[in-house]
């Protein structure tokens, strides 16, 4: 075992295990042994790498992370995911140990809205309540009446008495697609992903031209008039399910284009076209999801670092907002 200090020092800069690894290591095996070895789970997210998602024993979309990191009977859970996800995790599990292969894998929709912030902008409007998209930090959620994710928000919202005013953060964009689909007027925090809101609405045309044939479809964090263009609209879970039982041959799929993995995988006889963002940078991929990699991975599991932590009043305080999101998508059946 290295040293502790050196360890925990590397994580002070990088985030993550700086340590060489024997080239001729089979990560797939030497990752599958400390599974068993350590009684570990590795839950992870759509938009990670293609080999993290082969040798995760769940992949899957914001809220059924969560609800899987709420029945796991693992003692450990590697989150192949960014922070917040992997706090949610903890929330939901705050006896198990839960480890991340980079801790610096943030995410700029939750970095939008700082809690400090947040809580003084909440005291304007003391009888509404606060909706939070599951992609904010903890502390956010403690001061949050009930979490949602793309998968449940349209039923979170729905679930609200139509006479309670809505405070909705931090995106703006979901925030904006929900006063359509719901026709709730609500006060909406400035926050947007860097990813979603970067899909150019000139280029998507084009390729539509292109492929007439094609259709689009849309993570509901993109902005409105890329979401004007969509044939259908949903969370990554809802695309996965979609691509799966409509009819068409070829989508343009306006999303972090890691999804595009389970959908070959699923379909592998139809096309997907990433969908294109407004200048020459891979920005159809996430920069804090790809911080993750397969040697991060398994130097987390080896050395159960870095460990995601949170003091017991956030854990017990985040918790309700959390819960009432599950309690609320559990009885509308969504899984
Ligand atoms: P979902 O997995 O809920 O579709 O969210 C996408 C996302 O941006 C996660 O960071
Ligand atoms: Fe955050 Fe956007 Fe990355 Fe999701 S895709 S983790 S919302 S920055």
């Amino acid at each position: 075992m290295q040293d502790i200090k050196i360890l925990e020092g590397q994580l002070a800069i990088h985030g993550y295990l700086d340590i060489a690894i024997d080239p001729s290591l089979d990560l797939f095996e030497e990752i599958n042994k400390l599974k068993k070895e350590k009684n570990a789970v590795i839950l992870a997210h759509y938009y990670q790498d293609s080999d993290i998602q082969d040798i995760a024993d769940f992949v899957g979309d914001s809220l059924q992370l969560s609800q899987e990191a709420a029945r796991t009977d693992a003692d450990m859970i590697a989150f192949a995911g960014v922070h917040f996800m992997a706090e949610t995790a903890k929330v939901l599990s705050p006896t198990k140990k839960v480890v991340i292969p980079d801790l610096k894998a943030g995410c700029s929709l939750s970095d939008s809205c700082p809690a400090p912030i947040f809580a003084k902008f909440k005291e304007k409007y003391p009888d509404h309540v606060v909706v939070s998209y599951v992609n904010c930090t903890a502390e956010l959620k403690t001061l949050t009446d009930i979490c949602c994710t793309s998968s449940n928000a349209v039923h979170i919202i729905n679930a609200i008495p139509k006479d309670k005013g809505i405070i909705f953060a931090p995106d703006k964009n979901l925030g904006a697609y929900l006063q359509k689909i719901t026709g709730r007027n609500m006060i909406l925090w400035d926050g947007a992903c860097m990813v979603h809101e970067i899909f150019s609405q000139e280029k998507i045309t084009k390729l539509k031209i292109q492929n007439p044939e094609a259709k689009i479809i849309a993570h509901p964090e993109c902005e409105e008039p890329v979401l004007a263009l969509a044939d259908y609209i949903g969370s990554t879970s809802g695309l996965l399910k979609f691509v799966q039982s409509d009819s068409a041959q070829t989508y343009i799929v306006v999303t972090e284009v890691g999804i595009l993995h389970q959908m070959m995988k699923i379909c592998p006889n139809k096309t997907f076209i990433p969908g294109p963002p407004n200048n020459l940078c891979a920005c159809n991929e996430c920069p804090h999801m790809k911080r993750n990699s397969l040697e991060k991975l398994y130097l987390s599991m080896k050395y159960e670092m870095p460990e995601v932590t949170l003091p017991e009043r956030i854990i017990r305080d985040a918790r309700a907002s959390i819960d009432r999101m599950l309690e609320i998508s559990a009885q509308a059946g969504l899984k």
